[in-house]
């Protein structure tokens, strides 16, 4: 079946987070310009999920409601079909989103001034919730060879090694770099964090974007003695934009941590996943998957299509492909604007709404992160408007010549 990857939708006026922000930005901008900022997508949903929804609430009673069985088959079926990972439903904890489970497993596996491991450059709300936490960070920088970035075993082992330090905040696949750890880098990473006894705290929200050739391993499998300080968090909020549902599942086999966690929950948010993200998410696992399969592959063509543009009209500024997600990670460096400066010329004179770099740690400065997750010829417009810019620039003559 065809999905609709085509249609644009507007979503101006209307709260979306990210047109808010364009708007506050540069309030002239043009009716049909799309920002390439936050990480949901300028996509309808699935109609199955909003066909389903629509039947529902028909016969619904939206009471206080809690995880039930057919939700629960839905995320272990899941899991098993799509990830080879088999779970059982007790393990499941629903949260109101992966935020809130990752800012309370870093209180209930350390106390303030603990130190907690991050990967930087890295989906910034780590550090936050590290720093709002009052824990300290453990910044172990990516390496970065040309185009690709990699674990730094040797200092993360001597960082795990620090008995001061207590967990491993983990993104997998990475947020904004777009890696796809190899089995063989998460076998080398449990064993370090088993090794100096590191609680874990693997964030696979984005596992379902993977590109072709790549494979995404759960950090759960990889080894059985590290399942017992780990808590995984997984939802299917990235992969059916289903975000303002605010709902999640959030894994932990280990009893005894799994109950402290729900406890945890329970003090600090009361943890209930409201109704329709349960039945959201339920008919997206049950009923969606031929949409999500479709969509990787719009995804797929879209990081090629920026790939390529710059690869041919700027070369300096460099696009990986990547290897899962679905954002890309945009190297400016080579123009040699300051922040300030290149924040400038890509809101007002590009009308190019990306993420910056800087957020993610310092090791992204003068890195702009943009959503692939847009139909295709409006992405294709927006590096136009780029490129007009670019050559329009006074700044950046010499790019031109
Ligand atoms: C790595 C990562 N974790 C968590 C989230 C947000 O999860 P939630 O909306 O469930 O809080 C995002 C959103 O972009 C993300 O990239």
């Amino acid at each position: 079946m065809g999905y609709d990857f085509t249609t644009r939708v507007n979503r101006k006026d209307k709260g979306a987070l990210k047109w808010e922000q364009m708007y506050k930005l540069n309030p002239d901008v043009s009716e049909d310009v799309i920002p390439l900022s936050d990480a949901d997508m300028e996509f309808k949903n699935p109609p199955e999920v909003i066909e389903g929804l629509r039947e529902y609430l028909d016969e619904a009673v939206l009471g206080y409601t809690g995880p039930y069985e057919s939700f629960l088959t839905a995320v272990v079926d899941w899991q098993k079909r799509r990830h080879q990972w088999e779970i059982e439903k007790e393990w499941i904890v629903p949260t109101q989103g992966i935020l809130s489970a990752f800012y309370t497993a870093i209180r209930m596996f350390s106390k303030k001034g603990d130190g907690v491991i991050n990967f930087r450059p890295v989906y910034y709300p780590f550090s936050m919730a590290i720093e709002d936490n009052e824990r300290t960070e453990v910044n172990v920088p990516l390496l970065k060879n040309n185009d690709d970035y990699t674990i730094d075993f040797e200092a993360f082992e001597k960082a795990a090694a620090d008995p001061n330090n207590k967990i491993l905040l983990f993104c997998s696949p990475h947020n904004p770099v777009g890696r796809v750890w190899k089995k063989e880098e998460l076998e080398k990473l449990a064993g370090i964090a088993v090794k100096h006894d590191l609680y874990v705290i693997s964030d696979e929200i984005w596992y379902d974007f993977i590109m072709p050739g790549h494979q995404h391993t759960v950090l759960a499998t990889v080894n059985e003695e590290l399942t017992d300080k780990l808590i995984t968090c997984t939802a299917a909020s990235k992969s059916f934009n289903l975000a303002g549902m605010m709902a999640s599942s959030i894994i932990i086999s280990n009893k005894k941590i799994r109950e402290q966690f729900n406890q945890e929950l329970a003090v600090e948010t009361g943890n209930m996943v409201g109704i329709l993200g349960y039945k959201a998410y339920e008919l997206a696992y049950t009923k969606s998957e031929a949409w999500l399969d479709e969509l990787l592959k719009v995804i797929d063509t879209n990081q090629h299509l920026v790939h390529d543009y710059f690869k041919e009209y700027f070369p300096q500024i460099k696009a990986p492909l990547i290897e899962g997600t679905y954002v890309q990670w945009l190297d400016f460096n080579a123009l040699g604007l300051d922040q300030e400066e290149l924040e400038s010329f890509l809101q007002k004179d590009a009308a190019f709404f990306t993420t910056s770099g800087y957020i993610f740690g310092e090791e992204g400065n003068g890195f702009e992160r943009i959503n692939l997750a847009l139909p295709t010829d409006a992405l294709e417009e927006a590096l136009h408007r780029l490129g007009a810019a670019l050559k329009k620039s006074k700044k950046l003559e010499r790019l031109n010549r």
